[in-house]
């Protein structure tokens, strides 16, 4: 049985990528098809599609992902959709349930089926649309890694979310809400109603006030743009609190150091489904926009590479 996917061949702009018809997988032992009724596009995916990493990190992302095109040739690494095949010895899902998950390294979900391990597949709660469940996972993980993982965000805590309407800050703002934090926004005055929305008790708007030059101190500062310098973010930050640092260059992220946190966000089963479960609940929105079908992905890669995309991209493969 044949299906469509959406490949990357090389590195390159938006327009680079090519809906072609391939196999339908199968599953392996451990392991299950899902047919995916959506798939988030984001900033991650734009990033392997282009070959454009943090400073410092060209050269060894390479290496690592593949030196003229991503060895993923399909990316794509959130999905949420219905369990189409089953492999041997899975025992938690049946033919016709409804998951979602995160795929990691390996991509994938930008195809019509995508095979995944059972055990990093969750069930989707039925009040979530496949849409808000493959949408709400990539900055939504993200936050939660940082935010409570890393940083042990305290309640009580004041919370300064620098990029708060993108993917990751809008679920910056959410989850530090969540977990009690009081949240000041730094977004464009377009975004101000959202971040409020969302959440944020105060919004900076960094047309009229640069980041750099907030003259306040935050037990947390977030930057999920990677326009705050290590030095600045450490001025911004509270004695003894948590600077987080989501777009670090390779140098930052191996210094670290106390109470700076960097590097990848971990896609830890769990906390998909804590998510899942709080947009279920309606205590996180997903702020989603479906741009189409897989032929939709040059569109939403240009939104994504311009800059100012809204919360997160989702397009409907199956
Ligand atoms: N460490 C990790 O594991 C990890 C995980 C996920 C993502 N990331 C990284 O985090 C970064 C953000 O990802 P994302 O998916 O959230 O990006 P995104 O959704 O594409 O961010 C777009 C948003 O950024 C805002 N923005 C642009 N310039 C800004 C500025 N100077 N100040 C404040 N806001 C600004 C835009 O709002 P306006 O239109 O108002 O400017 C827009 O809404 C990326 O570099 C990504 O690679 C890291």
């Amino acid at each position: 049985m044949e299906m469509r996917q959406v490949r990357v061949e090389r590195y390159g702009p938006p327009d680079s990528v090519v809906v072609v018809d391939a196999p339908v997988p199968r599953p392996g032992r451990g392991e299950v098809v899902v047919r995916v009724e959506a798939a988030g596009v984001n900033s991650g995916d734009a990033r392997m599609r282009a070959g454009r990493f943090p400073p410092g990190f060209g050269l060894l992302a390479r290496l690592a992902i593949g030196l003229r095109g991503p060895r993923a040739r399909v990316l794509g690494g959130t999905f949420s959709g219905v369990v189409a095949q089953v492999g041997d010895g899975v025992h938690e899902f049946g033919l016709g349930d409804e998951v979602a998950g995160m795929t990691g390294v390996r991509m994938g979900c930008h195809a019509e089926f995508v095979v995944v391990p059972a055990v990093t597949a969750v069930r989707k709660p039925a009040l979530l649309s496949h849409p808000d469940a493959a949408g709400v996972l990539f900055g939504g993980t993200a936050a939660l890694h940082f935010l409570r993982d890393r940083a042990a965000m305290q309640p009580g805590a004041t919370v300064l979310v620098n990029g708060a309407s993108g993917s990751v800050g809008s679920a910056a703002v959410q989850i530090a809400t969540i977990l009690g934090g009081t949240v000041t926004a730094v977004c464009s005055a377009a975004n101000r109603d959202l971040a409020r929305r969302l959440g944020a008790q105060r919004c900076i708007d960094y047309t009229t006030t640069p980041v750099a030059e907030i003259g306040e101190r935050f037990d947390v500062v977030f930057d999920a743009v990677g326009n705050l310098s290590r030095a600045d973010g450490l001025r911004l930050r509270a004695p003894g609190g948590a600077l987080v640092l989501a777009v670090a260059g390779l140098l930052d992220t191996i210094r670290g150091g106390r109470g700076v946190y960097a590097g990848p966000a971990s896609e830890q089963v769990e906390n998909v489904a804590e998510l899942l479960g709080w947009a279920a609940d309606q205590r996180l929105d997903p702020v989603v926009t479906v741009v189409g079908q897989l032929s939709a992905l040059p569109e939403a890669y240009r939104r994504i590479d311009g800059g100012r995309k809204v919360g997160n991209l989702v397009v409907l493969p199956a």
